[in-house]
């Protein structure tokens, strides 16, 4: 395994691999890695020949006032995990050489896939997200890049980007990895305090109550968001940002739950913000 901080490098070894014929993999993080991440690598390792990951905190898509400087950082422990996953190339650039100064081009996807949700809440996000996984695509030109379901939103803002902009990438999808109560692993669950963890189980319970009561019968999407903001509310440090019920292809709200009905939350426990979705109904 080998780490590549430099641009050029990186876009040289990438191109001399797909030159050679070799099928590139790429999974795209902002590193302090856990198992979510390590079930993309598995999986990249199988589809690619050659298997790149990418580790960016990436400035632009924080918002004034967010996680930024503390975002969990620990580039040693994310090498000696990558190289477990028998990881080929980790591109660990820093900030200023992905943003230089003078820098001044956003790609953005417009209209109702980001300013809901997520775009809502975190106006410039998905600006964010967009240009830097543009910049990372061309950098190291993969025939498939790996995603994981647990930003539902940002998939599906990376797949409408890579179709509108033709990039000749393979978008591929990945189950929500949990940890043992159900928790949707994040880097971001180191915030959590005890009795903030115990809280943030509040989110798999309401996901779960909520595809109960589906089954039992219920279709009225505002029903099913109500009994959900209720649960969550109980909760002593808990905020909810949104709690919606989506189409889970355009996201778009829903009346009446059906099979590609989607719930999303995002609530806030304490200063950390949490995110997780399901869907609805079981998939026939
Ligand atoms: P990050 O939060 O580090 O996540 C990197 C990838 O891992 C994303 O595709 C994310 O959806 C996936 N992932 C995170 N937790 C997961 C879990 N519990 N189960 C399955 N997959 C999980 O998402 C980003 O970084 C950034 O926005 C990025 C795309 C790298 C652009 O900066």
């Amino acid at each position: 395994m080998e780490t590549i901080t430099n641009i050029k490098e990186m876009q040289a070894r990438c191109l001399a691999a797909r030159s050679a014929g070799q099928t590139i993999a790429f999974i795209p993080t902002m590193g302090f890695l856990h198992d979510g991440h390590l079930s993309l690598l598995h999986e990249g390792r199988k589809r690619g020949d050659l298997l790149v990951l990418s580790i960016f905190v990436n400035p632009t898509q924080f918002g004034q006032g967010e996680d930024l400087e503390r975002y969990p950082r620990d580039f040693n422990r994310d090498e000696m995990m990558a190289r477990e996953c028998d990881v080929d190339l980790v591109f660990y650039p820093d900030a200023t050489s992905i943003y230089p100064n003078g820098y001044a081009t956003y790609v953005t996807v417009e209209g109702p896939l980001t300013n809901t949700l997520e775009g809502a809440c975190r106006p410039t996000h998905f600006r964010g997200v967009t240009t830097v996984v543009t910049k990372l695509l061309t950098i190291v030109m993969p025939h498939v890049a790996l995603f994981g379901r647990k930003d539902f939103q940002q998939l599906a803002v990376i797949r409408r980007m890579t179709a509108d902009l033709n990039l000749p990438v393979e978008i591929v999808g990945m189950p929500i990895i949990r940890e043992n109560d159900g928790l949707a692993m994040s880097s971001r669950n180191v915030y959590l305090s005890a009795s903030e963890r115990q809280q943030s189980l509040s989110l798999i319970d309401s996901l779960t109550a909520a595809a109960s009561v589906v089954k039992a019968g219920e279709r009225a999407a505002s029903a099913v968001v109500t009994k959900t903001v209720d649960r969550l509310k109980s909760e002593p440090d808990l905020k909810v940002d949104y709690v919606k019920i989506c189409n889970a292809e355009t996201l778009e709200e829903v009346d009446e739950i059906d099979q590609k009905s989607v719930m999303l939350l995002a609530v806030k426990i304490g200063k950390t913000r949490l995110i997780d979705n399901g869907l609805l109904m079981e998939q026939a």
